[in-house]
């Protein structure tokens, strides 16, 4: 017997995890009433601001490669993907676009990319030993994908702090029909465990509503999550992208989205959880929708303007406007109104007072 949508709602918020699936399956109950899901809403945002005020921490996510060895069946990447046109961004260009973005006053540069067949570990630690020296004051956060454990040794020495690697789902049965054979769930999981003992900040997520999820999944997928303890937990709706054999699934849905965001942010209080460029893209407003669910992270693009559209993970996806650095203003405007404020500290995890309480 699980109690009602509100007094989990208050349990969750209070005691930080619910007791099991069931729990928090009743939270992601499509037919939940709409007051119960805004209540959910509202104990996650006056959590986030007790712990962050109302500061949104900017980040500038630039895209340095859409080469990719792996074949994801979700994502656009993939390199089965042959009408796609293939970039890696050069160090120069990497420095020029960490610049771009100094100079708009980020302190944390998200290099993300596939992986790319022709990166090696002294490629990419050369790459981010650059950026580092160059912007000292800045924090290097990767997302390039799964690495042996000495690569990701290397690359925290050469000055990467935290690092992203969405788990994308906890059971294997599912992460085997969202991936091909030669990808396994095991290895995943040793990466972020690696990324951990290592002292990264570590991110992990999934997609919500990809294909064959079923909320029994998900709860596994949180319950994974309390025990892993991310620093940084990305979350955004499954979106299809016309050139993978998930083309004609649906999109997942923003409200699910929106709810476990809530749900994440009453678990890990004082988590950065952005308000990802999938769910602005589904959202029209994502971004505002997502801080309004708890979210406390913006990513805007910063990629050089030209290479954008190629890094196309799913259809339509927003990476220009308020979604980019040049459409800042708008994002400031439109969070200002929301009551928030965009910040450029770093933001660390460890350095977070943790007055929740
Ligand atoms: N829809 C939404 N998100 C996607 N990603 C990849 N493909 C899609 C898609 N079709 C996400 C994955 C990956 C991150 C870089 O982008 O979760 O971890
Ligand atoms: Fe490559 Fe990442 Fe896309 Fe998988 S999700 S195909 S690893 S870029």
């Amino acid at each position: 017997m699980t109690g009602s949508y509100r007094d989990l709602v208050i349990r969750l918020t209070a005691e930080r995890h619910l007791r099991g699936s069931a729990e928090y399956r009743h939270l992601l109950d499509p037919e939940a009433i709409r007051e119960d899901v805004e209540l959910l809403h509202e104990a996650a945002r006056r959590v986030a601001r007790v712990v962050f005020g109302s500061k949104v921490y900017a980040r500038a996510l630039i895209e340095i490669t859409n080469r990719c060895r792996n074949n994801c069946l979700y994502c656009g990447l993939r390199r089965d993907n042959r009408s796609l046109s293939r970039y890696s961004l050069d160090t120069a260009t990497i420095v020029e676009c960490c610049r771009r973005a100094h100079d708009a006053g980020f302190r944390t540069f998200v290099l993300q990319g596939g992986e790319d067949p022709a990166a090696t570990v002294e490629r990419v630690c050369s790459m981010v030993a650059e950026v580092h020296g160059r912007f000292p004051d800045a924090a290097i956060t990767l997302s390039l994908g799964e690495w042996p454990d000495a690569a990701y040794e290397a690359f925290f020495e050469a000055g990467a702090t935290r690092y992203l690697l969405r788990h994308e789902t906890r059971n294997s049965r599912h992460y085997s029909r969202l991936h091909p054979p030669e990808m396994s769930l095991d290895n995943r999981l040793r990466c972020l465990a690696t990324l951990k003992r290592i002292g990264y900040q570590t991110g992990t997520g999934i997609m919500v509503g990809s294909p064959f999820q079923t909320a029994g999944e998900i709860a596994e997928d949180l319950e994974y999550m309390a025990d892993l303890e991310p620093e940084m937990i990305g979350i955004g709706p499954f979106i299809p992208h016309g050139a993978t054999p998930f083309a004609c699934f649906p999109p997942g849905s923003v409200d699910m989205t929106l709810r476990l965001i809530s749900i994440l942010r009453l678990m890990f209080p004082n988590a950065n959880i952005p308000a990802t460029t999938a769910l602005a893209t589904l959202g029209g407003e994502g971004r505002v929708k997502g801080i309004l669910a708890g979210a406390n992270v913006v990513m805007p693009n910063a990629s050089p303007s030209e290479v954008r559209a190629s890094y196309s993970l799913y259809d339509g996806k927003a990476c220009r406007g308020r979604e980019s650095i040049e459409g800042l203003d708008t994002l400031k405007r439109e969070l200002d109104a929301a009551g928030y404020q965009l910040t450029f500290e770093k933001g660390d995890f460890k350095c977070m007072i943790l007055n929740h309480r």
